[in-house]
């Protein structure tokens, strides 16, 4: 799509006001954090809005992802892993028909390489950096710490945007158990680092050893786990107490960036009910902490033709008057050359009618979810169910007009 086509009305009564909204916040902010359930479309939203972004306002936009499935991956030029961001060619754009205003760069979040970086910062010198990032326990909690996770992606967003290479930072976040851990994740870090048991745990191994060896617990410990295991995780902390300082300064720096005027919070659910609920805490979660909500995308709804109520009318008289609409037409009907009869036909059309009652009965239920969830001070978008995967650009793009308020241009597939 050109640009000069994008700022027309869309097509099929779309909505310019909504179109103009979400410009007008992502114009006035450098970094949109997508946050939300697993599942429910973080990445495929995240990465659909820099490249619309990057498309229809123009700039330099960086899509940080995190767990992008692998065609998506693959369509936007990432792949293995690592920290470098690349840029996505406007020749990919152009095959799906646009011609962008700016640039979409496009990187994964690469967590190990992310946390050996924070160490080499914060160490106090190089062999110290080196001590901790072949320490064994290191390595085993930077690469399956869940919570530090959440951290290293609050981390590396401060870090991208301290670098200031971009003008809009859009960040996928790691799928968690619980979506809250991720605001919290840097008060945490700071509280860690400040706890009685870092303090404990970093008193010389030695003389903790010899106060506590006649202890029960520690006989046992160390029967267990053997003295190595103890005296490496001693170790480990006291590597890790010189880092303290610079850890607590960092996370506070994290901490201020995701309250920054400049910062806000796309929160991506769909309105079924578990997701819903989280979503809802999500949203209660986001203002308690004075945090920033600036969109809310529902994603993979159902289309509005389903609470039409003309069109429940006539699914409701499609079942009434199956029997009598099947025998008009039956008539010539045939499959493989064989008549079909009136009885079958009749059949079809009933069920046909019931799940569209079904369906519109879901789709009220996602109506209520809606206007509950609705915040009063964000834009808040619906995105219907896209047929197929969300795969490549092209798909990215039509799920950004749908982001934009316009109804879903026709899928290639009922172009043909
Ligand atoms: N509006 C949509 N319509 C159809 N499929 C979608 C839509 N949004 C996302 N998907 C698909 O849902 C799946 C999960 O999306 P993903 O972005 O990976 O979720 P999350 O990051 O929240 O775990 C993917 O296969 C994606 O292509
Ligand atoms: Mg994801």
């Amino acid at each position: 799509m050109s640009p000069a086509r994008a700022r027309q009305p869309a097509a099929g009564g779309g909505t310019p006001e909504l179109a103009k909204e979400i410009e007008q916040l992502v114009a006035a902010k450098e970094v949109i954090v997508a946050c939300g359930p697993g599942g429910v479309g973080k990445t495929t939203t995240a990465a659909s809005l820099a490249a619309t972004v990057a498309a229809r306002l123009g700039g330099r936009v960086l899509v940080v992802t995190v767990d992008p499935a692998r065609r998506l991956a693959d369509a936007l030029g990432i792949r293995g892993i690592g920290n470098q961001a690349t840029r996505v060619p406007d020749e990919a754009f152009e095959a799906a028909g646009v011609h962008p205003k700016g640039e979409l760069h496009a990187a994964m979040l690469d967590m190990s390489e992310s946390w050996d970086a924070l160490v080499r910062r914060h160490a106090p010198d190089h062999a110290t950096a080196q001590q901790i990032l072949a320490n064994p326990l290191y390595q085993n909690i930077s690469r399956r710490f869940a919570q530090g996770h959440d951290y290293i992606a609050m981390e590396r967003l401060y870090e991208l945007h301290e670098d200031g290479d971009y003008d809009l930072l859009v960040v996928d976040t790691p799928p968690s158990r619980n979506a809250l851990d991720l605001l919290d994740a840097p008060a945490r870090m700071q509280e860690f680092f400040s706890s009685r048991l870092l303090r404990w745990l970093t008193v010389p191994y030695r003389s903790r050893f010899v106060n506590m060896a006649s202890r029960p617990f520690y006989q046992v410990a160390d029967r267990v786990l053997g003295s190595q295991l103890l005296a490496d995780l001693a170790d480990f902390f006291i590597l890790l107490q010189t880092m303290r300082e610079g850890f607590v300064a960092r996370a506070d720096a994290v901490d201020r960036l995701l309250r920054d005027v400049r910062t806000t919070f796309l929160l991506v659910t769909t309105l079924e009910a578990v997701p819903g609920r989280e979503a809802a805490e999500m949203k209660a979660a986001l203002a308690e902490r004075h945090l920033h909500l600036g969109l809310l995308v529902c994603n993979r709804v159902l289309p509005p033709s389903f609470t039409d109520t003309e069109a429940a009318r006539a699914a409701d008289a499609l079942a009434a008057d199956a029997p009598a609409l099947a025998d008009k037409l039956c008539d010539g009907l045939e499959a493989d050359g064989e008549p079909i009869s009136a009885d079958l036909v009749a059949r079809v059309l009933e069920e046909v009618a019931h799940s569209f009652a079904n369906f519109r009965l879901v789709a009220a239920r996602e109506g209520e979810l809606l206007r509950e969830l609705t915040a009063s001070n964000s834009v808040t978008v619906t995105v219907p169910y896209q047929p197929g995967q969300i795969t490549d650009l092209d798909g990215l793009l039509r799920m950004g007009a749908a982001l934009w308020g316009e109804s879903p241009p026709a899928t290639r597939r009922q172009r043909r």
